[in-house]
């Protein structure tokens, strides 16, 4: 068992990353809070000299352009970010002999398998975004003496990710539900919604068993599509809103997206570390702190 860690989280005001701040907090962990303000991942210098100062022995990467859309318009930036960013951080992980927990996404896959996806299965990105994602990884764990790679999908947390316009698709659809009488929401794309929450006690608990080195899929239980996601935030609220699926087709994406994107926490189950809930639980806890639902 670890006793108290020196962790910094970079992308701190995140949605992600100000959920593990507080895990770590409350956990009585020594917390260096980093905002893009104090530290712009894609500066290299600047990596090495504000990982230096804080001198901490774990650093957690949240931070990553992912706006799907930016990330097609402007793929330099991307890269910029989510893949020479994140190599600027092994190397300043590697110089203070710090571990590299890197966050990354289901993105990497094409979802033509259409089964849950294994830390073992080949990686196939459509877009932009999920290619700078993978080379992201691909240096971290080419780079990173310690490292862990997270793969998360479907994220929402009490803190707005602003980069997605400051609601998440829950609250985003609490909010539609109560301006609208009647809604349509696309049921050809299957995920696993996971909460921030589950996402920072989850790593956290790897830190303090001393996970091995390596890439973990790191989701919630379960799967659904934005349909079904839709109409259990509804049944949880009581909403009368009238949901309807839409048709395939009729929200056409601008940019390719896998249609199946669920991850098994497979080498997590493997180790026995798996603490990860079902999307459903996750989803109620969710709704009863931040709206008082339930
Ligand atoms: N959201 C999802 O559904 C989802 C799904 C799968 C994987 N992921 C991955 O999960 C991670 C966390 O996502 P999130 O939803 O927590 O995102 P978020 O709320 O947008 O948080 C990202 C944080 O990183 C900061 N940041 C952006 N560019 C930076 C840079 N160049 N240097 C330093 N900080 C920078 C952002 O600051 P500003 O807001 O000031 O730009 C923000 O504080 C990301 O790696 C993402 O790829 C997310």
């Amino acid at each position: 068992m670890a006793g108290i860690m020196k962790i910094a989280v970079i992308g701190a005001d995140g949605q992600l990353g100000s959920d593990i701040v507080a895990a770590c907090l409350a956990d009585g962990h020594d917390v260096v809070p980093l905002t893009i303000s104090q530290l712009d991942i894609s500066d290299g210098d600047q990596a090495q000299r504000v990982l230096a100062a804080a001198g901490a022995g774990i650093v957690v990467n949240t931070a990553a352009m992912h706006q799907v859309e930016k990330c097609e318009a402007d793929p330099a930036r991307a890269f910029a970010v989510n893949a020479l960013g994140v190599r600027n951080l092994a190397r300043a992980a590697n110089a203070g002999g710090a571990r590299l927990v890197h966050i990354s996404t289901d993105y990497v896959f094409d979802g033509a398998k259409a089964a849950p996806y294994l830390e073992t299965d080949l990686p196939l990105p459509l877009n932009a975004y999920g290619t700078s994602k993978l080379a992201g990884e691909l240096f971290v764990r080419a780079i990173a003496r310690k490292h862990y790679v997270l793969r998360v999908s479907g994220l929402y947390g009490i803190h707005p990710c602003l980069e997605k316009g400051g609601l998440n698709f829950v609250d985003l659809m609490l909010k539609l539900a109560r301006e609208r009488k009647e809604m349509r929401v696309v049921d050809d794309e299957i995920l696993t919604p996971t909460s921030t929450q589950s996402v920072a006690r989850q790593l956290l608990h790897m830190l303090k068993q001393g996970a091995a080195d390596g890439l973990y899929h790191a989701t919630a239980e379960g799967q659904c599509s934005w349909y079904e996601f839709a109409a259990e935030i509804f049944r949880l609220s009581g909403s009368t809103v009238l949901l309807n699926r839409a048709a395939p087709g009729e929200f056409p994406a601008k940019v390719a997206r896998p249609g199946y994107s669920v991850l098994e926490n497979a080498n997590l189950k493997r180790l026995n570390l798996n603490i990860m809930p079902p999307w459903k639980d996750a989803l109620a806890a969710y709704m009863k702190e931040k709206h008082g639902i339930g």
